[in-house]
């Protein structure tokens, strides 16, 4: 079992009320987690510990060459006061992925799980509870070499961080408007495009930025080698509901396997509604629109949950999404997941763990 000390804070922050719209990734609780890594010697100083600055080497090693780990799940409170994980098994999975690919140490699940528990136990109260709220956690794993040359590092701590989160976007659950890139790509296959790395995000932004100028919400990125095969958007996967039947991009070693995709695979497939994972081309979305049998396209994603997607620029063509409104199956879609998450909807397949 993973020793754990506490240290709790003398300076508590002041929680915010119900009114406060927990604008995404600015509020953060009062304590973290961290545990040190050495070669040799291996994971070490498991704490909770006041929120606050760390102390690193300018020279360490995560600020040059972009070693690191991060992850992405929430917790939430039930009407009778229990706090339920959702699926935190597959953030664990995927981060130690992650971690091999980037040459960095495995976390032993037990010990990632005992410390997403014993954070979010003790901020507890810090986890909102107005609709469309929770406390979104963030698990990262950086490396601290004081060194310039380049391999990996030989020293790392693991940190877990909360805050209170409401939607991700500021248009909640009203469609997003998105678009399809074609000038810059994201990732490869064979590069780390399935790894959850912050390398992914920052070479997403030039496109992001773009978008936002053109009054676009995210960036739909095209496979990086004949910028055809749609891939993902920059904080979600995607989905589309052409004809009745939910296609969405196969996972090719380039895409994020995002827990909530799999979720809503699992979920079309236990409702009867065909699934497609396969290449999709972005002339196979334009035709299905100019059918008219693009019924709806949604996003999926820890922070986003279910986005519906309004619009699609691409090129010259612009893509209204039906009447531009929530499609049927997206809101469904986020009723049922949410309310798994909430413990409304009876967990019938284990995807919520208790802390
Ligand atoms: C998440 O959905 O948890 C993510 O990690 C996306 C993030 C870039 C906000």
């Amino acid at each position: 079992m993973l020793d754990i000390r506490f240290e709790k804070t003398t300076a508590p922050k002041e929680i915010p009320d119900e009114d406060n719209p927990l604008v995404f990734g600015t509020i953060f609780t009062d304590h973290m987690f961290l545990m040190d890594y050495e070669e040799g010697k291996g994971w070490h100083d498991a704490r909770v510990v006041p929120y606050g600055p760390l102390s690193l080497e300018p020279s360490a090693m995560v600020f040059h060459y972009g070693q690191e780990m991060f992850e992405g799940l929430k917790a939430y409170k039930t009407e009778d006061g229990r706090i339920l994980l959702f699926r935190p098994d597959k953030n664990i999975e995927r981060a130690n992925r992650t971690n091999e690919r980037l040459c960095m140490p495995e976390i032993p699940e037990e010990d990632f799980l005992a410390a997403l528990k014993a954070v979010v136990k003790t901020d507890e109260e810090w986890i909102p509870t107005k609709e469309g709220t929770s406390l979104y956690i963030r698990p990262f794993l950086i490396a601290t070499d004081p060194f310039l040359g380049v391999r990996p590092s030989n020293t790392y701590t693991f940190i877990i961080i909360l805050s209170p989160v409401g939607a991700y976007y500021p248009e909640g659950l009203d469609p997003v408007k998105i678009w399809i890139e074609d000038e810059y790509v994201r990732a490869v296959k064979g590069g780390i495009g399935e790894a959850k790395t912050g390398g992914n995000y920052v070479a997403s932004m030039k496109a992001q930025v773009k978008a936002h100028e053109a009054g676009y919400s995210q960036v739909l990125w095209l496979d990086g080698v004949e910028r055809r095969y749609i891939e993902e958007v920059g904080a979600m996967n995607i989905f589309f509901k052409i004809d009745g039947k939910i296609i969405t991009p196969q996972l090719n070693g380039s895409i994020l396997p995002g827990v909530t995709r799999d979720s809503v695979i699992q979920l079309c497939k236990d409702w009867g509604i065909p699934v497609e994972e396969r290449k999709i081309t972005i002339d196979e979305i334009y035709e299905a629109h100019k059918n008219g049998i693009l019924e709806e396209v949604f996003g999926t994603g820890t922070a986003a949950v279910i986005s519906p997607v309004g619009q699609l620029r691409w090129e010259n063509h612009i893509m209204k999404v039906q009447d531009g409104g929530i499609g049927e199956l997206s809101q469904k879609m986020y009723d049922t997941i949410t309310g798994i998450q909430l413990g409304k909807i009876e967990d019938t397949k284990n995807w919520t763990v208790e802390v």
